[in-house]
């Protein structure tokens, strides 16, 4: 698909943009393009292009704005020490959306139309990849349903759309152990509904858990089981991994209610290729805490593409705190590797890098 480029009139300056880069935080700052790719259930997917950041026009009836069909994804580019600029398992990102949009009643992105997307929007703004340790240029494509008209059924216009910001670490400041709050008031997901989505309504539906962990002095939320039944599932933004004294890892099995990390399935390659053996199953928090008593679980971490892999250091789970565990060094080697293949400093055996 041909992207028309629209040329900002009036681009930030290399100082500017210097300034913004200098402590990039998270999800605040924005590049000065945005990639959009228009669907009509008439014409298919068109109107490819590449134009200036800035405000959409949507129809107050906008279906997206009422129902909530939408779906994103979250990814990031990476500057390489010769000033090359990559981005990591996109292919897998693309397969994910559609995953999403398939759920969503929302059509297919080729493949190649995403990555041509995030080829053609990070060339135009390549001047905003930061390259400090733990840096990155965060990615969110996302598709929403444009289409005016309030009956409930899937929309018949459609847009696609990229927009990029630099991107340091997700919790602020130095990477620490985090403190995570277990949800026992609400849960993410139930079987049969949206989890294994990635769209906005079950962001949407963790933001009163999220609000109840930040109260608690917590950086995140840990949501269990929809049944109750005590087994964890994964955080608002991150899936969870448990690293025991024997040289396993857990991590909780895919359900249908919890994301499909990419990060989580690079971590699962990359421990066994270090010979971990990881186990995908049933976890509950009984055995967690049960493991961190006992010795046997010696480290917990939270990862994802925002989040990279970071350290859980305590669970609060009411009044209580529970299996507290602190950087421990199978997740500094994971988290370390990991980084090293996104930045270009640790070979990419794999195969994952795609050049931008
Ligand atoms: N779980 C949830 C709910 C998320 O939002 C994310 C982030 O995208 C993840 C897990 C981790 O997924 P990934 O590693 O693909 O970024
Ligand atoms: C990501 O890691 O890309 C996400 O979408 C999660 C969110 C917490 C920013």
């Amino acid at each position: 698909m041909q992207f028309e480029i629209v040329d900002h009139p009036r681009p930030r300056s290399a100082e500017e943009i210097q300034n913004i880069l200098a402590d990039p935080g998270f999800g605040t700052n924005f590049t000065d393009h945005t990639a959009v790719v228009d669907w009509t259930e008439q014409d298919g997917w068109h109107n490819a292009r590449v134009e200036p950041y800035g405000p959409i026009a949507l129809d107050p009836a906008a279906s997206v704005l009422h129902y909530a069909q939408e779906v994103f994804e979250g990814m990031k580019a990476y500057l390489h020490n010769d000033g090359s600029i990559y981005t990591f398992r996109p292919e897998a990102n693309a397969a994910r959306m559609n995953k999403s949009a398939r759920r969503m009643a929302l059509p297919e992105l080729d493949e190649q139309v995403f990555i041509e997307s995030l080829e053609k929007l990070v060339t135009a703004d390549k001047a905003w990849v930061p390259g400090g340790e733990g840096e990155a240029l965060y990615l969110r494509p996302f598709m929403f349903a444009t289409e005016a008209f309030l009956g409930v059924r899937s929309a018949k216009e459609v847009s696609y759309r990229v927009i990029a910001s630099p991107a340091g670490n997700y919790f602020g400041g130095e990477l620490k152990p985090v403190r995570i709050w277990v949800s026992r008031d609400y849960v993410r997901a139930a079987p049969g509904g949206t989890g294994v989505a990635k769209t906005g309504g079950n962001y949407a539906g963790s933001l009163v858990a999220q609000q109840q962990a930040v109260d608690k002095g917590c950086q995140q939320v840990l949501f269990l089981d929809p049944l109750h039944e005590n087994a964890i599932e994964e955080l608002g933004g991150m899936n969870v991994f448990l690293v025991t004294n024997d040289g396993r890892l857990l991590t909780p099995e895919l359900t249908g209610t919890i994301l499909e990390g990419i990060t989580r399935s690079s971590v699962i390659q990359l421990a066994k290729d270090r010979g971990l053996v990881v186990e995908e199953r049933r976890i509950t928090l009984d055995e967690w805490d049960t493991g961190v008593r006992s010795g046997e679980i010696t480290e917990a971490f939270a990862c994802g593409t925002a989040a990279v892999i970071t350290p859980i250091g305590e669970l609060v789970d009411g009044e209580h705190i529970i299996a507290s565990t602190g950087t421990g060094e199978v997740t500094q080697a994971i988290r370390e590797e990991l980084l090293g293949i996104q930045t270009g400093t640790v070979e990419d055996r794999h195969g994952w890098l795609h050049r931008l």
